[in-house]
């Protein structure tokens, strides 16, 4: 899923500079959370039909508990908003990557193929 790989490289932008591999740039970390905050507004549109592509990690249930996805869609829009206006020192994004990183987290442990 073509969304999922954006949102995939913009959190590796703010991972790698909270790891020092680039230096911090708050002008490219709040972008890059406020892109992230974009995409995943676009999480439940996208997932509206069912997957049929055998490729797809999507599993079924996402569409038998569609509120719940949407809920966790939302609660990463949220933290990477937070982060987006947050982030301006490199002391913020270790907080700012764990919020993501947890809604992540909760939504591909049960709706994504492990
Ligand atoms: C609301 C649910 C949800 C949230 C939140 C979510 N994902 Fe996903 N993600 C999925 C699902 C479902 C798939 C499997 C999609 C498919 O294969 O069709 C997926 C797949 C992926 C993939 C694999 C893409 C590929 O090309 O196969 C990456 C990378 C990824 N997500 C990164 C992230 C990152 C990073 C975050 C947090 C910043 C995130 N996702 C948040 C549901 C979510």
């Amino acid at each position: 899923m073509h969304v999922m790989g954006q949102i995939g490289a913009a959190t590796e932008v703010l991972g790698k500079m909270a790891k020092g591999e680039t230096p911090f740039d708050a002008n490219v970390a709040q972008a890059s959370a406020a892109e992230i905050a974009r995409l995943s507004g676009e999480i439940d549109a996208l997932f509206t039909a069912e997957e049929t592509d055998p490729k797809s990690e999507a599993l079924p249930k996402i569409w038998v508990s569609f509120s719940d996805f949407s809920a966790k869609s939302k609660s990463l829009q949220e933290a990477a908003t937070e982060a987006a206006n947050g982030v301006s020192s490199p002391d913020d994004l270790p907080s700012a990557l764990q919020g993501i990183g947890a809604a992540c987290q909760s939504c591909h442990k049960v709706y994504r193929k492990p």
